[in-house]
């Protein structure tokens, strides 16, 4: 009696520690609306996996394109989990806000917001450029706006379906690019970007106005007279 009741109990054991051991996520990709009402889903093992969804917006070259997704990933550790923002100049910018989750079946389902970019400078400033091949790409200085508070000096490629793209860029982006290290992958959901390069550090401030540069164009000026005395006394000698 024992002995049966053991024995059928097994199989509701066995199936119970192995639902246990998957999560399932939900899929889409498209649009927002698209991805509010998908009912695909996908499973994962949840010890190392787990679920996500993005939201983003990219704008390179004066190409702008908004996508969303939700997804499972196999390497639930290795992912940036807070929203990333770079700025580029130029109108180029790259905005993708992804939320993480591994706690419940399709616990991802919600479609998260693209971020919103920000015009109030912060006082911070970072080189910054764009370029699709050369590393490095030529930088010039330019003001920091919003939440981004770091200088980011990254190369790499950019792969949109079979579609392969290498790239240079330097701009201010948010503090969360301190996450993104050679050899990750930045989940997007349209593109997916790998890293050859991935330098971020604070920004700088931006010096206040007025006097300081002036005054450095100006004491050289003072400097050279004496610089070419210098000199000739030099070829003179
Ligand atoms: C990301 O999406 C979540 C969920 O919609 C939202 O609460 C959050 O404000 C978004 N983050 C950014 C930076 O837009
Ligand atoms: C923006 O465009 C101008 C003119 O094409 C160029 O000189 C400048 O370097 C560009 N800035 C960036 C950040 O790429």
């Amino acid at each position: 009696m024992m002995v049966s009741f053991i024995l059928c109990l097994l199989p509701a054991l066995l199936a119970t520690s192995a639902q246990a051991a998957t999560l399932t996520c939900k899929t889409c990709v498209g649009s927002a609306d698209a991805c509010r009402a998908a009912q695909g889903t996908c499973s994962v093992d949840k010890a190392t996996g787990g679920c996500f969804s993005v939201a983003e917006e990219i704008t390179l070259v004066g190409k702008k394109t908004t996508g969303f997704a939700s997804r499972c990933t196999d390497y639930y550790n290795l992912g940036v989990k807070d929203p990333v923002t770079i700025t580029l100049g130029n109108g180029t910018y790259l905005r993708i806000n992804t939320t993480w989750c591994n706690t419940d079946n399709n616990c991802n389902s919600a479609v998260p917001e693209v971020p919103k970019g920000s015009t109030t400078l912060n006082g911070l400033q970072c080189p910054t450029c764009f370029a699709l091949s050369a590393d490095p790409c030529d930088s010039h200085i330019a003001p920091c706006t919003g939440d981004e508070t770091y200088c980011i000096d990254f190369a790499g490629t950019a792969q949109r379906g079979s579609e392969i793209s290498p790239f240079a860029v330097k701009g201010c982006a948010t503090a969360s690019t301190k996450e993104i290290k050679v050899g990750i992958t930045l989940l997007s959901a349209l593109s997916m970007f790998t890293f050859t390069k991935a330098i971020s550090k604070p920004a700088e401030k931006t010096p206040t106005s007025g006097a300081s540069p002036a005054l450095g164009k100006f004491s050289f000026a003072l400097y050279l007279p004496g610089l070419t005395g210098l000199l000739l006394v030099k070829l003179l000698s």
